[in-house]
């Protein structure tokens, strides 16, 4: 299987509206022009449309934030169950790839089936499949996503997306080797590097399915699944750093300090989101090209990122996911 990149994310949450305002008042997202599953209206006929009017929600009481050209990249939705992944997008070339994606999963014994018009234009797209990963994740293949461009951060950042997708998922796996096994022998990820801190294969490993170092790092500490982080990143060192400010002003947590990681080379820092998992904000990220080949690293920053110790993410990881 070909994954072009990670498209979009989907996230529960009690109350979306304090990710709309986290999202939009910290991050620097644009609430979404028009939501997902609804009419544009008529072009050229200001009236028509859209139903949400701009305001990113929609009549669930769902949010959709929009970094770049498309028309969305992460979506909340109203949750009890509270925090966690519903579903991870990755986009395909085209029907033909989404279908063959599917038979290849059914053949090696995965549950896969394809998704409806109906459900194709509930996410924005044009073609749409389902599976699982071995952690339980709602995985969502997709091709033909709907880009409305006219990206305006409220905020003034400029988030590096486009072909690269929305950053990375840095995800909580309790079983190691199916989960590898599924993200580099089924769906196609290449392995980037990894580091071992631990008895047990405590390891984290990152994958990539485009330029973007990795789109997807399996994280094993234990036996827990979850989300430790999605990173997002930004064109410039003082967006990340005017983030930074503004997580500073409104008292959210900084998880990990700034810093900068030996093996993506991203600089960034991490901060709690308002609902269990942590989002890195980063910058200059290494871009890998077909002449990279897998390393393994010994230790895991250049300077600074204080709080991201194998210590601290195992007994974070156990309160995000208990
Ligand atoms: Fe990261």
């Amino acid at each position: 299987m070909d994954i072009k990149a990670l498209g979009y994310v989907g996230y529960g949450a009690p109350d979306p509206k304090e990710w709309l305002k986290y999202g939009t008042e910290i991050i620097g997202a644009m609430p979404a022009r028009a939501v997902p599953g609804e009419s544009w209206g008529m072009p050229m006929d200001p009236t028509s449309g859209p139903e949400s009017g701009g305001t990113g929600v929609a009549a669930d009481g769902s949010v959709y934030l929009k970094f770049d050209d498309r028309q969305w990249r992460i979506g909340i939705h109203p949750s009890q169950d509270n925090a966690g992944i519903m579903y991870i997008g990755f986009e395909v070339a085209g029907v033909r790839e989404l279908e063959a994606a599917v038979e290849e999963l059914k053949s090696l014994g995965y549950e896969a089936e394809m998704g409806t018009a109906e459900q194709a234009y509930g996410r924005a797209v044009t073609g749409i499949a389902y599976t699982k990963d071995p952690a339980g994740n709602s995985i969502e293949l997709f091709y033909g996503a709907t880009e409305d461009f006219k990206m305006e951060s409220p905020l003034g950042m400029n988030f590096k997306m486009g072909g690269l997708g929305v950053g990375h998922l840095n995800l909580i796996v309790s079983d190691l080797q199916a989960n590898k096994d599924f993200y580099i022998r089924v769906l196609g990820f290449n392995l980037s590097d990894y580091i071992t801190f631990g008895p047990n294969d405590m390891s984290a490993n990152f994958y990539h399915c485009n330029g973007r170092h990795h789109s997807i790092g399996l994280l094993h500490v234990g036996p827990i699944d979850g989300i430790h982080h999605m990173m997002i990143e930004c064109e410039s060192i003082d967006d990340v750093l005017r983030c930074y400010e503004r997580v500073n002003d409104a008292g959210i947590e900084v998880k990990s300090t700034l810093g900068r990681h030996i093996n993506d080379n991203m600089l960034s820092f991490y901060m709690a989101s308002p609902f269990g998992f942590e989002v890195e904000i980063g910058w200059d990220g290494a871009i890998v090209d077909e002449n990279w080949t897998p390393r393994q690293f010994c230790e895991g920053d250049i300077w600074g990122h204080r709080g991201l110790d194998a210590e601290t993410i195992q007994q974070e990881s156990e309160k995000v996911t208990s």
